[in-house]
């Protein structure tokens, strides 16, 4: 007869009793505790992959929206240098757009300082998904509408939105005086031949949960951070809320956000840039509304600059939807492009509203239901994921298009 040492009997039950009882504290991290699952990430996506090269986060090997739409979708094998574009939501962009001119110029790491330039990443499975669907088009994206198939990206895919400041232009940006040295001490820095850039501000997005986590972290020197609405991280920060001095975007100087022992340990755990310590966690979202109705807000003040007030994550995604032509069917989730309010902007709070996706026929149904054979399908939503529709190359115009017109392939 074999017999089983006791040890190892004891050995497996403790594992196991550790892991379910592990699982059981964070069951539902994503839900629960949204803002320790936004600093989990943004450990995840930071961890250093630095080269003799360059400086890179594990997030900056991951495919840019250059990689992702063009006629090839290639994911980048070499070290891959920094995929700074203007940033695609500024006013001017969409002022431009509304006049009818072309949205967005393509300036590789733009001149920054008022317009910080930006990126977008994703990882494998979700430039996987996208490549597998053809959503990287506008073909895809009719026979996707066509299909109508709800998308739904696999629950490990993640995607990150940053935004970087060029060195020398962190002193028009909030006043910093040092050296490149002692930005590098400061902010997490990466160079393109001799052009430095500080990261200033980070989305993170994950698939957990159907509906993706939603996190927004800026530097803590940004100017304006807590405007408006507030900072609040339940897990990282001490103390977990600041109010916001201003109502409107200003450059308000707001202190540091000193960090939980909790977080302190994870940082410690972590094989990262020292510099990510001097980032904060401006919020997390984890629906649209609170339990009372009322509308919840998160926008990032570099990111959303201009449009903070009218800021939530998941209700502006909850937009990204094409039409049977394969276009977006709002301008990047704005109702009306000519924008002169600062802070209005016309994005949209709240939950997800029905008429962006149906048109009620004879006798309109109130509310629309799900179901419903009275409502005809106007668009096919793209699983929150905004570049689809924004950035999918036009391979159905003549000539066919190998860049896309607006996200211009950050
Ligand atoms: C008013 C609309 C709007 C709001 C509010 C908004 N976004 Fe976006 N977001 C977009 C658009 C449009 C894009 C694609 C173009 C671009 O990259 O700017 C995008 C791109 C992204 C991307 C790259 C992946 C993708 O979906 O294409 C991430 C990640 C992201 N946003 C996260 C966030 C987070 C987190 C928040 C809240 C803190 C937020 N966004 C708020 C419109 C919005």
């Amino acid at each position: 007869m074999i017999t089983i040492p006791r040890l190892v009997i004891f050995t497996v039950a403790a594992l196991f009793f550790a892991r379910a009882g592990l699982a059981h504290s964070d069951e539902n991290l994503a839900m629960n505790d949204p803002d320790k699952m936004a600093w989990t990430l943004f450990l995840e996506v930071n961890a250093d992959a630095k080269t003799q090269e360059n400086n890179n986060a594990l997030f900056e090997t991951w495919a840019s929206d250059g990689d992702t739409f063009q006629p090839t979708p290639t994911w980048p094998v070499t070290a891959n240098p920094l995929a700074l574009k203007p940033r695609a939501l500024s006013l001017t962009e969409l002022r431009a757009h509304s006049a009818g001119g072309s949205a967005v110029e393509v300036v590789p790491g733009n001149k920054t300082g008022k317009n910080p330039a930006e990126e977008t990443r994703r990882n494998r499975p979700a430039f996987d998904f996208i490549v597998a669907n053809n959503l990287y088009k506008v073909s895809g994206l009719k026979a996707a509408y066509a299909a109508n198939k709800k998308l739904s990206f696999p629950v490990d895919s993640i995607e990150v939105k940053a935004n970087w400041v060029e060195v020398s232009e962190l002193h028009e940006f909030n006043g910093f005086t040092g050296t490149l040295a002692d930005a590098q001490e400061l902010y997490h820095v990466n160079s393109v031949g001799d052009k430095h850039y500080a990261l200033v501000a980070m989305h993170v997005i994950s698939k957990v949960v159907p509906n993706w986590t939603w996190a927004t972290f800026e530097h803590k020197d940004n100017p304006g951070r807590c405007d408006v609405f507030g900072c609040k991280d339940n897990f990282g920060a001490q103390p977990a809320a600041v109010a916001p001095i201003s109502a409107v975007e200003s450059k308000q100087h707001y202190p540091d956000c000193a960090k939980t022992p909790e977080l302190t340990a994870l940082f410690q755990q972590a094989k990262i840039d020292p510099a990510f310590t001097n980032y904060c966690l401006k919020g997390s979202q984890a629906d649209f509304t609170d339990d009372t109705g009322l509308a919840i807000r998160l926008s990032n003040s570099v990111t959303e600059k201009g449009f903070v007030a009218q800021g939530s994550c998941m209700t502006c995604h909850g937009r990204a939807a094409f039409d049977d032509t394969g276009k977006m069917s709002s301008f990047a989730g704005f109702d009306s492009v000519s924008i002169n309010l600062p802070g209005s902007g016309n994005a949209q709070v709240g939950p997800i509203n029905p008429n962006w996706f149906w048109v009620p026929q004879n006798p309109p149904s109130m509310p629309m239901l799900a179901g419903d054979k009275n409502i005809v399908r106007i668009a096919q939503a793209s699983d929150f994921v905004w570049s689809i529709p924004f950035c999918a190359i036009d391979d159905t115009a003549n000539p066919p298009q190998t860049t896309s017109k607006f996200c211009s392939g950050k």
